[in-house]
């Protein structure tokens, strides 16, 4: 219980997008260093530079698993290993089964899902020999409702995330790591602002009990609770963050 998150490493993937820099922000302010990933090298840069210098950028496309590999290489050999790891890169198709073509299939899986398998088998071990780690899995409340604008594709790899969070969790549990997920709706980001047509903007939030889209920050705030020392009996669980748009 005395343990702290003062100089503990993190990496959050996704780390340029709205979501992965409001995670990294809070992160940093507990006291953690943060290693932000991303594809996106120009936008990973200058959110890098506005966090400051606990900071690391790293560009990379998680769905490469001989990239993966060789950078978590160098992010052990140059900094040392990770004790927070946040999967939060994810790309999204608002395409039903038909209008899925093979590749996006295989692109959105190979990112939303493949990624953060590719992660969690790099750091893993060294947090289990360690005795404690966090692993925080951005999954979405599409996988429980099908998608009620998201696709068939994505709905299915948050879905694959979630039993991943799981097995991963059931895995680690008696070695001191936790693996949770959470389950965010409509959070202001391009994922509603661009790629949300007015019309359903507009059903959604007559629809949201809360009756307004989520912060970034309240996202943010709900790994930062996962990752403390205190949240060490949570593990295996999903939290749902959707303003009472599904409440069970
Ligand atoms: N916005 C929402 O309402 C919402 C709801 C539920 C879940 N989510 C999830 O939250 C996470 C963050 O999304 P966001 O809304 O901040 O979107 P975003 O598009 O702002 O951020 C996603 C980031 O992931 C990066 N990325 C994409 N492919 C990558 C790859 N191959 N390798 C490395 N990085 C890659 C992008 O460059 C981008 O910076 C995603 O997993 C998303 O599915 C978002």
């Amino acid at each position: 219980m005395t343990e702290t998150l003062d100089g503990k490493r993190a990496l959050v993937t996704g780390a340029a997008g709205v979501l992965g820099a409001a995670i990294s922000a809070a992160l940093i302010e507990s006291g953690l260093k943060v290693v932000l990933l991303d594809v996106a090298e120009d936008r990973l840069r200058e959110v890098a530079i506005g966090l400051g210098p606990a900071a690391q950028p790293l560009a990379l496309d998680i769905s490469d698993p001989q990239a993966v590999a060789a950078a978590c290489g160098r992010v052990r050999a140059e900094q040392g290993e990770i004790d927070v790891l946040v999967n939060n890169a994810g790309i999204l198709s608002n395409n039903k089964a038909a209008e899925t073509a093979p590749e996006e299939w295989r692109r959105v899986m190979g990112v939303n899902l493949d990624g953060a398998f590719y992660l969690a088998r790099a750091w893993l071990p060294a947090m289990k020999a360690k005795g404690w780690g966090r692993i925080v899995n951005v999954c979405s409340l599409a996988s429980k409702t099908g998608g009620l604008t998201a696709g068939t594709a994505y709905s299915t790899s948050k879905g694959g995330l979630t039993a991943l969070t799981l097995s991963l969790a059931r895995e680690s549990a008696a070695a001191g790591v936790t693996v949770n997920g959470i389950a965010p709706a409509y959070i202001k980001t391009p994922m509603v602002t661009d790629q949300l047509t007015e019309a359903q903007r507009r059903k959604l939030l007559s629809e949201i009990p809360v009756g307004r889209f989520c912060d970034a920050e309240e996202v943010a705030h709900v790994v930062r609770f996962l990752v403390s020392p205190l949240s060490g009996f949570i593990t295996g669980e999903i939290i749902d963050i959707n303003g009472g748009l599904v409440m069970d």
